[in-house]
This record gives structure tokens, sequence and C-alpha cells, in this order.
């Protein structure tokens, strides 16, 4: 772990000498919603592979470039694209982008991602405030806290109460009543994918609790809060998670990404009405 230390602070202190400002906030785009990169100003865009030690995405709909600069008046580290736990990357190695936000300023996390509806009132293209996590791959024994815990990055045993900042989430919903965006709010689950999920897994996750399942953000909002950041946290309902055996054709990456894009703009305004009251 102190060797952990040590390569966020090298990575943190590497992307400063290419963009000097403190950070305020991080952002993190799911599958699809990279789009609001454009909307950075005075943007420095670095590829992952550039940056020592960043996780590298292989997935279609995350292009995988660290773009700093100022959105809605903030100085923003803003992740097009990230890595996943599917791709082979443990958790602790797919959050360690978080640890550099947090060693280069940033006090907030503002984390998205595309999501399968498991509420039916949900429809596809809505927006979800997350207001807590169920974390099954965390209750399995994967997480990126596992190991020594260096008191430096956090606490032993970060509590997951209030992961979700309450403020924010009242913040959002009055920005989003203001701009005529519905937000619906609920339960996230992740798991890892990449498989979607079975009809059967699809009837338990929603017995359990669950309005979205997805395959990321749970081990990145911890991360964030074990190191004292505040949470925002948005998922795009881009399908239905199907419980029936149903005829029809079951969704693919490609109905993911095409729901995602068209939420774009939508989610765009919203994160630049949120960061703008913050
Ligand atoms: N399941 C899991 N992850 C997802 C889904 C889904 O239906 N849609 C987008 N990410």
């Amino acid at each position: 772990m102190a060797h952990a230390y040590q390569k966020i602070t090298e990575t943190a202190r590497l992307i400063a000498a290419r963009y000097p400002s403190a950070i305020e906030v991080g952002i993190i785009t799911g599958s699809g919603l990279g789009g609001l990169a454009e909307a950075v100003e005075e943007r420095v865009s670095i590829p992952y592979q550039e940056i020592p030690n960043f996780p590298v995405s292989t997935v279609e709909g995350h292009p995988g470039q660290l773009i700093l600069g100022r959105l809605a008046g903030k100085a923003v580290f803003l992740m097009q694209g990230r890595a996943h736990y599917y791709e082979g990357y443990s958790l602790e190695e797919a959050t360690f982008p978080l640890r550099v936000m947090r060693a280069m300023g940033a006090g907030v996390l503002m984390v998205t991602n595309a999501a399968g509806g498991l509420n039916p009132r949900f429809r596809p293209g809505d927006l979800m405030l997350i207001t807590d996590h169920i974390n099954l791959l965390g209750m399995a024994g994967e997480t990126p806290l596992r190991g020594l815990n260096d008191e430096r990055l956090g606490p032993r045993f970060p509590p997951m109460l209030g992961a979700y900042d309450s403020k924010l989430i009242k913040l959002a919903q009055e920005v989003g009543k203001r701009l005529g965006i519905i937000l619906r709010q609920g339960v996230y689950i992740m798991l890892a994918g990449p498989t979607f999920e079975s009809p059967a897994e699809v009837r338990m996750l929603r017995r359990w609790g669950g309005d979205a399942v997805g395959m990321s953000t749970v081990g990145e909002v911890i991360v964030a809060r074990h190191g004292g950041m505040r949470v925002l946290g948005i998922s795009l309902i881009s399908n239905l998670a199907m419980a029936e055996n149903h005829t029809a054709a079951p969704d693919t990456h490609q109905d993911v990404l095409a729901a995602a894009e068209k939420a774009v703009p939508k989610l765009i305004r919203l994160i630049k009405g949120v960061l703008e009251r913050i």
C-alpha cells in the first residue's frame, strides 16, 4: 500500500505537469456518454495509455482519455471511459484514477453509467439519481479496499451510509426541475458482467430492491468515499433488464450505446447545472 501511495502521487504529479490547476470535481462518463467531454473548455486531453498506472479500457463506447479543463466554471478531471472488472482488472486497479483525482484536489465525484432498468416504471432514456447501492461483488469478497489499509488514503472501515450525498441529490433534483428534466431515483446493483442478466437473475435483483443494474460505479464510489469525496451518481437507463424469456431480440451493447447517445444532451445540461451551483 505504501507502494500504491507512491504510484498515486507520482501519477498525479505527471498529470499536474500538463494541467497545473487544482481539480475541484471528478467526472466519470459511462458507456456512450463520453460526449460530455466536448463541453469541457480549455481542455487538455491525455490518452490513458500515456498515463502511468492508468487502466486502459478495451470496450467500444469507452474512448479512454483523461480530459482536464473547465466545465461550468469548475476545474474538472473528466474520465472519458473507464476500465471494468470484467476486462480483467482488479477493482483496486480499475479505481486507481479515483485515487489520482483525489490527490489532485477533487472533493466531489460525479459518476455516470449506462444501466439496465429493473424498476418496471422506468423507460429507456430515463435518468436515475443513485440513492444507494447493492455491492454484489463486495458481498462475494471483491472490493477495491482488500489488503492492508493506508490511513493516508482513508479509514479501514468506511461507512456506506450517505455514500450518495443527499445534498447533491437535492441539488440535482432542483436543477432537473428548473431545466424540465425528469429525474428518477433508485438503488443501483453492481455485478461483474460481462453477461447481461438471465431472466431469473432479473427477478431476484428486483426482489432484492434494485432499480437499475450495471457493471461499474460501485467500486469507484467506495474508493471516492474512502478518500472522503462527496458523490453524485447518475444512471442512464439504456434498456430494460429482461425478466421473461420473450421472443424479442435481447439487448445488445449497440442498443445500450444508441440509448446513451440520445440522452447525452440532457445529461450535459444536468451536470453543467449542478456544477454551476456546487
Ligand atoms: N445489465 C447490466 N449492465 C448493463 C445493462 C443491463 O441490462 N445495460 C447497460 N449496462
